[in-house]
């Protein structure tokens, strides 16, 4: 099997977030910050741990800001209904993932405004047209870092320079770049960071959270257990118990620490090297297929490694099953839970088949995988 498929999930993980899940469950097992006893404070240090790893990746001062949740959704929605109310205006772009636009979706229907700035139709945003959006009522600003169809880098640094000058806040989604790309929320002005553990962080599924500056006033979406001011009725207001009600998927959270290790072991420059190198390979290979379009930016300093493409006269479904059953390559087709960017480059209708190598892709792979689209392509 040929896994091209990472933008989903990263697959396979380092060996060390397998061996780093099977210890914890066998070893540790106890409930962090739920007792002294020293499992449970064995079980604390992990997501302390965490969370140091996560603030070294992202620059961030204090590790307390991160709240470690099951994924990046709940992150964005925490992010967006914790502090939009009613009255309120949201800018995004055009190129956001339903993770998004579904929450603003439900928040526009209780009363807040929302402007999905338009990018062009290789996914790619300027950065004037946001400023030109603000209004009197403009709170927040929130944008993807990477988009999960078309690979389209945004500007976030220019963004976030905007988001300051005008006393805005400002919330980027880096499911797709945390791990690839820097991320540094002093430098990029970035007030909240959502972000999933299973994709390029290189965890696994169950793991992602939210960075929160400090000051910040966020309401959580849900209340209850802490381990922490267990004597009162009213929830906690620190970070991050303030996010963070019930029990962690700490094994999870376990692996997330040891992909996080490998990354900083390996640096994020040579994991972003060893990307353009693949991802040169691959689309160069599939830009000599007659009939085979991919979209998004031409140069791959504006890109990460996703390729979202379409054969002239084959639906994207079949194309994806055929990769799949006669070749055992693992792609995606349909609409990748972003029907705003696909509506944003045109393939609302088609939906578009999506080839996502990760850093694990060997340069074999990628040879196997030209060979089948060409192979595709030579049926019609
Ligand atoms: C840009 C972007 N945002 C959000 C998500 C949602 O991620 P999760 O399912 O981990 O919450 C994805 C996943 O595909 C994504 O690519």
């Amino acid at each position: 099997m040929i896994y091209m498929d990472n933008a989903a999930t990263s697959f396979p993980k380092p060996e060390s977030v397998y061996q780093a899940m099977d210890d914890f469950n066998r070893l540790v097992g106890a409930n962090p910050g739920r007792g002294s006893n020293q499992q449970s404070l064995k079980a604390g240090s992990v997501m302390v741990e965490a969370r140091e790893a996560l603030a070294r990746l992202f620059n961030i001062d204090d590790g307390s800001q991160i709240a470690l949740m099951p994924n990046v959704t709940e992150a964005l929605n925490v992010g967006l209904k914790g502090i939009l109310r009613k009255g309120d205006h949201v800018i995004t772009t055009s190129m956001e993932h339903n993770s998004v636009a579904r929450p603003l979706y439900a928040l526009s229907r209780l009363g807040v405004e929302w402007t999905a700035v338009q990018c062009d139709n290789n996914g790619r945003l300027d950065p004037g047209d946001i400023k030109n959006a603000i209004k009197a009522n403009t709170r927040l600003i929130c944008i993807l870092h990477v988009s999960n169809l078309t690979g389209t880098i945004m500007p976030v640094q220019e963004v976030g320079q905007i988001a300051r000058e005008n006393n805005l806040l400002f919330m980027v989604d880096c499911a797709q770049s945390a791990g690839v790309l820097p991320l540094d929320v002093k430098k990029q002005h970035i007030d909240l960071l959502a972000f999933t553990g299973h994709k390029s962080l290189l965890g696994p599924q169950g793991t992602g959270g939210l960075y929160v500056k400090p000051g910040i006033k966020i309401e959580p979406l849900k209340v209850g257990g802490t381990g922490s001011l267990s004597e009162f009725l009213e929830h906690p207001q620190m970070m991050p118990d303030l996010l963070e009600s019930g029990t962690h998927n700490t094994p999870g959270i376990a692996g997330l620490l040891a992909g996080l290790r490998y990354i900083e072991q390996t640096g994020v420059e040579a994991i972003r090297a060893r990307e353009i190198k693949i991802a040169a390979m691959l689309w160069d290979g599939m830009k000599s297929i007659a009939g085979l379009r991919v979209y998004g930016p031409d140069s791959l300093d504006d890109r990460g490694a996703v390729f979202a493409f379409n054969f002239d006269d084959i639906d994207c479904g079949e194309v994806s099953m055929t990769l799949d059953y006669e070749f055992g390559i693992i792609s995606r087709s349909g609409t990748h839970c972003a029907p705003l960017a696909h509506k944003t480059i045109g393939t609302l209708e088609s939906g578009t088949c999506r080839l996502s190598p990760g850093y694990f892709t060997t340069e074999a792979e990628v040879l196997a995988v030209i060979k089948a689209l060409e192979a595709i392509s030579a049926r019609k």
